[in-house]
């Protein structure tokens, strides 16, 4: 910036330094001429100017006073007054002009008189000729002319300035002791017109004496006489004037033409004027009295003077022509200069330009490289924290692995704890050891807790935890959770009611999730909430904002205001809450509300209650495709919380006998589970078992058991692949499969469930909840197994998507109807087209439809033949036939022994009903 402003003060100064105004006049000369009309003093101006053309330091103003000495002293005032360095005057007349032009010396400014004199030697310096060497000259000029003896007619110039005065009185020093006179003095005052006016009135008048001479004090009045006296026919008189002007009008020509006897030369001394003009102005010393020589001009020499003069004039045109082709040289030469400086003072600028640029670009370049090695470092820098982050992620993956393991870890020896614990409560031998067992069991379920809903922040923290949402019935979900809580509240006697305004509200939401909330805050609320208390869960429609909320208020002991604020933090262990827990159910609730786009918010007063709030958005918007499921809730419904509201569940009796025909495959590679778990369930089930995927697979086609239990984390290789190959086996995919996992996302739940696997078990599992769940599939083996029979006959259509059940019972019903009059077709038929081994066929058969081949062929044989014979007239042997019986006798004896009366019985009772 320095140096850009550096470069605008030199252009600046540079500019004004080589400005062409610096040629121009630095000096003003002020002229104050007393007349200007006459060729005279236009000649004198002339001349000035010439001169000036060699001072162009030098202004020159001329101010005429048009013969007239007030004009004269005013115009000289305002010389003054103007401000002029030098003041050149002729003034019109000595008298007048005098004081005004002292004034001017007086105050310094120098003064140059030229032809006229003042009456002091206030002045600087004087120029003009000397007019009494003229008029004394002219004076004996005309002395011999006239050879000592004549008259004279005097022309006067103005009588008041000092040349006609002097040459006046020269003129009579020149007629001094001669016998010529002036008989006539006219006033000429230097104008040929006046001065022809008045000496033609004379004339004319006839008063003035003869004359044999006329003396002009100029020549213009002298050729005026002249012309006068032509008119008049005045002859043989001789003409004199001064000044001796060449050029077309001026006395050396009127000399020529015979119109002048003589003149006498008087000299302008303009030129000289202006050189004494620029010497004081230059401080020079100047001669004060510069008197200009006077020649006289006549017939003899009238002819070389001409000459001379002309070609004077010609030199002086010649030098103005010079003068003018060197001023415009000069001009050429100064707009040349003013460009050359201009460009000159352009190419500097743009030097200086240039180098700044120059500078600017290392600076710039070194500023550049600065950088780069700064940025080099920083990344550098950034290279390390990067790769100390990435250890440290590393470390902290590994951190989390070995939680998420030990996790894992903490569960299946928790679920082996549960087990026993549980089994021991429901044995009345160990009745004394109840309380025990019950802490045993409490405990259990508490650390199980704490290792699910830290695994379930981790989860959040990975984002690996997705809202499912479904909709569902509000109320009796709700309801649901606080059953489970009925136990406890009666026993500390606490009033529990869940209060509605519309009980028939349907809501989207997660239902494992929406559990885990409502247990954690119901579970808070028993916590804090002492023994005659209440528990109230309230559930408001906001139509406005188009909200439900859930509100659980407790009487319990509140929370301080910092307890409140810090509540949903994780870990947070406050003074009057630190007996909440692990600080985690309520940060975990938070979170999972936060996945559903909904609030949770608590008031708690100390010593009066707590009131948690949550808030859910009614409908689905606020939820995004992959953040909703598709059918109804139920079949994911976590068992999570199962083991802790087992507390108040009645145990179910364990029923040994009947159903040992039942045969269970438990696929489990840890050796502690699958030995427990044989052995409670061989209480109820004939038991085979695999340690791994191969073992498990190879029994199940080999026995085809009932129901299969299988781990889905095998070390082997994934359950989903087990039950996958089960299913799609037509040889086992009836077989119903109940996963029991220790790995229990909603994800893999899905995945099972599109496998076909008919339930699942979280570890730890109560194993009370796995014989109910192990009774409710067979049972609905059962009804399935009714329902394929009753689907009789054969549903003929073969959409895809049906199951693989399904078209096994539709493929074997095919074959069964295609070959039923056939009295050869059995089993050995059905085995080679549906592909499976007699015993194969015999147990899915078996336990699909609950009969034998046989018996479910001669069964549909039979249900035939039944509506044959109540439908038609056919006779019964071509029944018989049709329903692959070769005679009727045998057909009559099946046909009693299933229904209990012969065909012929049969239709009989047909007809008469
Ligand atoms: C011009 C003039 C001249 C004369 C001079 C005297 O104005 O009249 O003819 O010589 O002035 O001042």
């Amino acid at each position: 910036m320095k140096i850009q402003l550096l470069v605008v003060l030199l252009y600046v100064a540079a500019f004004f330094s080589c400005n062409p105004e610096k040629d121009h006049a630095t000096y003003k000369i002020g002229f104050s001429q007393c007349v200007s009309g006459d060729a005279w003093r236009r000649a004198m101006h002339q001349e000035m100017y010439r001169e000036l053309s060699f001072y162009p330091e030098l202004s020159l103003e001329i101010k005429d006073a048009k013969g007239d000495n007030t004009t004269q002293i005013r115009q000289i005032r305002d010389f003054l007054d103007e401000g002029i360095d030098l003041l050149i005057v002729s003034p019109n007349e000595s008298e007048p002009i005098t004081p005004i032009v002292e004034e001017a010396f007086q105050n310094g400014i120098p003064v140059i008189v030229i032809d006229r004199k003042i009456s002091s030697n206030l002045y600087t310096a004087y120029v003009g000729g000397d007019n009494y060497d003229v008029g004394h000259t002219a004076g004996q000029y005309i002395r011999n002319l006239l050879k000592g003896q004549g008259r004279v007619l005097e022309i006067w110039g103005l009588q008041g300035s000092s040349p006609a005065k002097e040459r006046h009185r020269g003129l009579l020093k020149g007629f001094q002791d001669s016998e010529i006179e002036i008989v006539t003095s006219i006033k000429g005052e230097w104008e040929k017109d006046t001065a022809k006016n008045r000496l033609k009135q004379h004339l004319q008048s006839g008063t003035i004496p003869e004359f044999d001479l006329v003396f002009g004090h100029n020549d213009v009045m002298a050729i005026g006489a002249h012309e006068i006296c032509k008119n008049l026919d005045i002859v043989q008189k001789k003409f004199i004037g001064v000044d001796a002007l060449p050029g077309p009008y001026g006395g050396i020509q009127a000399v020529t033409d015979g119109i002048l006897d003589a003149t006498f030369l008087y000299p302008t001394g303009g030129d000289i004027a202006i050189e004494i003009a620029h010497k004081i102005l230059s401080d020079e010393q100047v001669v004060k009295e510069n008197i200009l020589q006077t020649a006289v001009v006549d017939s003899t020499n009238i002819r070389i003077m001409k000459q001379q003069t002309d070609k004077i004039i010609d030199q002086q045109d010649n030098i103005t022509r010079q003068k003018q082709r060197i001023d415009v040289q000069m001009e050429i030469y100064k707009n040349q200069r003013t460009f050359l400086f201009g460009f000159g003072l352009t190419l500097f600028v743009a030097i200086i330009s240039l180098a700044y640029v120059f500078k600017s670009l290392r600076e710039k370049q070194e500023i550049n490289e600065e950088l780069k090695n700064k940025n080099d470092e920083i990344l550098q820098q950034k290279d390390k924290v990067l790769s100390l982050s990435k250890k440290a992620e590393e470390a902290t993956q590994q951190k989390f692995d070995f939680f998420t393991n030990i996790s894992h870890e903490f569960r299946t020896p928790l679920t082996l704890i549960q087990a026993p614990v549980e089994d021991l409560l429901a044995n009345k031998d160990a009745a004394p050891f109840k309380p025990d067992l019950q802490l045993i069991r409490k405990n259990t379920m508490r650390l199980l807790r704490l290792v699910n809903q830290l695994m379930d922040l981790r989860k959040i923290d990975h984002a690996k935890m997705k809202v499912k949402a479904v909709e569902q019935e509000l109320i009796p979900f709700l309801q649901d959770i606080l059953n489970s809580f009925d136990k406890t509240a009666q026993k500390h006697d606490i009033t529990l009611r869940l209060l509605a305004d519309n009980r028939n509200l349907k809501v989207w939401y997660d239902p494992m999730m929406l559990d885990k909330v409502m247990f954690n805050l119901l579970s808070n609320a028993f916590k804090f909430t002492p023994i005659h208390g209440s528990v109230i869960v309230k559930v408001t429609e906001k139509p406005l904002s188009n909200k439900v909320c859930i509100r659980v208020e407790d009487t319990g002991s509140g929370m301080s205001p910092e307890d409140t604020s810090h509540v949903f933090d994780r870990f947070y262990q406050g003074e009057t809450y630190s007996a909440a827990g692990s600080g985690i159910g309520l940060a975990l609730s938070k979170e999972l509300i936060e996945l559903h786009h909904g609030e949770i918010c608590l008031e708690s007063t100390l010593g009066k209650g707590t009131s948690f709030e949550v808030v859910l958005q009614m409908g689905k918007a606020h939820f995004n495709e992959s953040e909703m499921l598709n059918g109804t809730a139920t079949q994911y419904f976590s068992e999570e919380n199962i083991g802790i509201l087992e507390e108040v569940t009645p145990k179910i009796s364990r029923d040994t006998q009947e159903e040992k025909e039942q045969t269970l495959l438990i696929i489990e590679d840890d050796q502690q589970i699958r030995q427990y778990l044989c052995q409670q369930l061989s209480a109820h089930y004939n038991i085979l078992e695999a340690e791994n995927f191969e073992v498990g697979i190879a029994k199940a086609l080999d026995k085809l058991p009932d129901l299969i239990t299988c781990d889905l984390m095998l070390k082997q290789g994934s359950g989903f692949d087990i039950i996958k190959k089960l299913k799609d086996d037509i040889r086992t995919s009836h077989i119903p499969i109940i996963v029991i996992t220790a790995k229990s996302s909603l994800d893999e739940r899905i995945e099972g469930i599109k496998l076909g696997v008919d339930d699942y078990i979280s570890k730890p599992f109560s194993f009370t909840l796995l014989l109910e769940r192990i009774k409710t599939l067979l049972a609905n083996r059962q009804k399935l197994r009714e329902h394929y029979l009753h689907e009789l006959p054969i549903e003929k259509s073969k959409s895809s998507g049906i199951s693989t059940d399904k078209k096994f019972i539709n493929a074997f019903n095919a074959i069964i109807e295609q070959h039923l009059s056939d009295p050869q077709f059995g089993v050995n038929t059905i085995c080679d087209e549906i592909g499976l081994s007699r015993g194969q066929l015999y147990r899915k058969v078996k336990s699909m439809l609950g009969y034998s081949v046989n018996d479910y062929i001669n069964r549909v044989r039979m249900k035939k033949a039944k509506r044959l014979l109540a439908e038609n007239d056919t006779p019964i042997a071509d029944i018989a036939f049709q329903v692959g019986f070769s005679t009727s006798a045998y057909f009559s004896t099946a046909f009693k022994n299933y229904f209990g009366s012969t065909p012929s019985e049969f239709r009989d009772q047909c007809k008469n009903s």
